[in-house]
């Protein structure tokens, strides 16, 4: 039998797929191209309809091949959303219960008591290492606490051999993921478990996400100072620079606050590449609030925004609120934001111009022969290579920038 399965969302669902798949080859499964497979599994992601919606299209093209695979549906979803597609698929089954999951061919491996416990068969050359799951913080937009429940932390022990783990198979790059990293509560706190993975042995980097300003700790700032394997890159969702509109979304902190934050960060770490989490267009968003959101960018200069428009949820707090402003202006105002970045990346990577850098090895980059590696500063960068560097470092000797990144030469010593 062959499975193939399909992830939307974040990169604790690209993990929880892992999982899944580790899961089904235990069983005697064998993963193929989407068109080879008997069944499908869509691995889902309810936090914006636009999700949702890519989610329906696939499910019809999946229907109009002439042999139809099995779909079966689970992952990220609100009740709403899963009661609306479960006509259109044949099964439709809770991530967590997995070892339930009532297919005829799934007997092995059923003696575990957490999802957590499956080893995850990886995709990636970066090892995904989920630390804990859910969220308590009902940002009133957000759908996570709907979908994956409150906060719940793996043991730091768990935690710890998966990375040695991950690092002995050769992994260079490590990522450990939460909804809400600082809100950790496993036998030790977040930060001392990153200090904890940092002595581990061997040349890896260790990368997390997401941080929540609400708990952010100078414990936490002194450990990515400390720790050489903590990449200096921090990934610092803001969602808006407005106070009235943080309010409104139950955000616990003022832009005041996040600026501090940002300037203390950057007073341990002059380095540190900074990204975030910016939404615009949430009920009640008016020009003088989005322009205070511009402001904290001109301001801080974020090396990446994740811009979203806002999107009505269900069951979430904000779904009550009137919605005010319009598709287009919402447009308009990603637009604005683009604009800006990609004017202070070009700025910015012009610097690197002549550097020797080192890079981690992503993937096949798009252009032929190409290929793709982030800087410890998670800033992309090109260049002509051979597929056996991925997964491994490089150094690169960069000789041309855009606003999206830059192109860099193999340094051949
Ligand atoms: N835990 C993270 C975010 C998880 S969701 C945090 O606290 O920041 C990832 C991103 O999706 C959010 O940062 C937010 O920018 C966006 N998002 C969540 N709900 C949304 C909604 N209803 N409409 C538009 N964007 C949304
Ligand atoms: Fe959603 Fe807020 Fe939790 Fe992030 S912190 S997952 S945005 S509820
Ligand atoms: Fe989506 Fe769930 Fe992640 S709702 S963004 S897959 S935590």
């Amino acid at each position: 039998m062959n499975y193939h399965i399909i992830t939307y969302g974040c990169q604790m669902n690209r993990n929880d797929s892992e999982r899944i798949a580790g899961f089904l080859e235990k069983n005697g499964l064998k993963e193929s191209l989407e068109n080879k497979a008997d069944i499908i599994f869509l691995n889902a992601c309810s936090i914006r309809q636009s999700a949702i919606d890519r989610l329906y299209g696939k499910i019809k093209n999946l229907k109009k091949r002439n042999k139809k695979p099995i779909i079966v549906l689970t992952g990220c979803l609100l009740e709403k959303d899963k009661k609306k597609l479960s006509s259109l698929v044949d099964y439709v089954f809770t991530l967590e219960k997995i070892f339930s999951w009532n297919l005829p061919f799934l007997k092995e491996d059923k003696k575990r008591k957490t999802f957590y416990e499956i080893t995850p068969k990886r995709k990636n050359v970066f090892a995904l290492i989920s630390i804990m799951s859910g969220c308590n913080n009902f940002c009133s937009y957000c759908v996570v606490p709907y979908t994956k429940g409150r906060e719940f932390s793996r043991p730091a022990k768990d935690i710890l051999q998966e990375v040695e783990g991950a690092v002995k198979s050769g992994f260079k790059e490590v990522w450990l993921l939460g909804q809400n990293v600082n809100s950790y509560r496993g036998e030790i706190s977040f930060p001392k478990l990153l200090q904890e993975v940092n002595k581990i042995r061997g040349d890896f980097w260790i990368r997390f996400a997401t941080s929540h300003p609400k708990d952010f700790s100078n414990d936490l700032i002194n450990t990515i100072k400390k720790c050489k394997k903590i990449t200096n890159y921090l990934h610092l969702p803001l969602q808006s620079g407005d106070n009235e509109i943080l309010a409104r979304m139950n955000r616990p902190y003022t832009r005041e606050k996040y600026l501090k934050i940002i300037e203390d960060v950057r007073d341990a770490v002059p380095k540190i590449s900074i990204s975030t989490d910016i939404i615009v267009g949430f009920p009640g968003e008016t020009e003088k609030n989005f322009r205070n959101t511009v402001d904290i960018f001109n301001k801080v200069r974020f090396d990446m925004m994740y811009i979203a428009r806002y999107s009505p949820r269900v069951q979430t707090a904000a779904f009550k609120m009137k919605e005010t402003v319009s598709p287009d202006e919402k447009r308009r105002r990603e637009k604005i934001l683009e604009e800006l970045l990609k004017e202070s990346n070009y700025k910015k990577n012009k610097k690197f111009l002549g550097k020797e850098l080192k890079v981690f090895v992503l993937k096949e980059s798009r252009k032929k022969g190409m290929i793709l590696g982030k800087t410890e500063g998670y800033k992309n960068v090109i260049f002509r290579g051979s597929k056996k560097t991925l997964g491994n470092f490089v150094k690169l000797k960069i000789h041309g920038y855009s606003p999206w990144g830059l192109k860099g030469k193999i340094n051949r010593k």
